[in-house]
């Protein structure tokens, strides 16, 4: 259950382990826009742990442009985030997946590696332009299931050309495609659309997982507000697959 608590007056406090895993979020030092150093590593887990977070699944971009990460690079920095945290005696554990964008290379991905997945079910975490939805969307998304994985789109209420095609989201869903919704958006930390669109995907119960989506202590901050929210307070009734992963 939400547990919740007051430490003075004026500032709620909110216990996130009923969550269990931050499934979304980007630890790994110098490798995307995350976090830069491993000291900026260290200090977000603690935070975040801090928060009730018992369990990260840590998941960089990785783009044809901007973030060329491989498997490779990711689980070296992973690796040495482990070695930090057992160092600094923080009782967590922590894996890593991606946040794969969709383009042409992710297609060719696709067709010939094996990608990062959440868990031991084979979810695979995805995010799309914010400009404009690929045509191909809903092949690639087919193909994927084809070849075994369960997508997860990632922020699907940071999309505003669905501002309010809420059909569209619901065939998503039909499709297969579990929901990720960054709590931050119901503070309206990304802005009142996301606020809006997210708070409805809560009304509809269209929420599968949440996550942090944490890149800097802003996020952290952003956090201590979004834990006001009556929004958020439901979401955290739902039987999220965070629990399970
Ligand atoms: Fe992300």
């Amino acid at each position: 259950m939400f547990s919740f608590f007051r430490k003075n007056s004026s500032v709620p406090q909110v216990d996130f382990s009923t969550v269990v895993t931050d499934m979304h979020s980007h630890l790994i030092p110098g490798i995307d826009d995350g976090a830069k150093t491993l000291e900026d590593s260290v200090t977000l887990i603690k935070e975040l742990h801090a928060l009730g977070y018992k369990k990260f699944i840590t998941t960089p971009h990785i783009m044809s442009d901007f973030y060329r990460n491989t498997p490779e690079i990711i689980l070296e920095g992973l690796e040495q985030v482990r070695q930090a945290i057992k160092a600094e005696n923080i009782p967590v554990t922590i894996s890593a997946a991606a946040e794969y964008y969709l383009d042409d290379g992710f297609i060719h991905k696709l067709e010939e590696e094996k990608l990062l997945t959440l868990g031991d079910n084979n979810h695979l975490l995805f995010e799309i332009s914010y400009v404009n939805a690929p045509d191909n969307l809903m092949e690639v998304i087919f193909r994927m299931q084809v070849l075994g994985y369960k997508p997860i789109m990632a922020h699907p209420e940071r999309y505003p050309f669905w501002g309010n095609n809420f059909d569209f989201y619901g065939s998503l869903r039909d499709q297969g495609v579990l929901l990720q919704l960054n709590v931050n958006s119901l503070s309206g930390y990304y802005g009142p659309d996301a606020k809006r669109i997210a708070e409805k995907l809560i009304e509809k119960e269209w929420v599968d997982l949440i996550g942090t989506d944490t890149h800097a202590m802003k996020h952290i901050q952003a956090l201590q507000r979004t834990v006001k929210e009556k929004s958020f307070r439901k979401v955290l009734e739902f039987n999220l697959l965070n629990k399970h992963l």
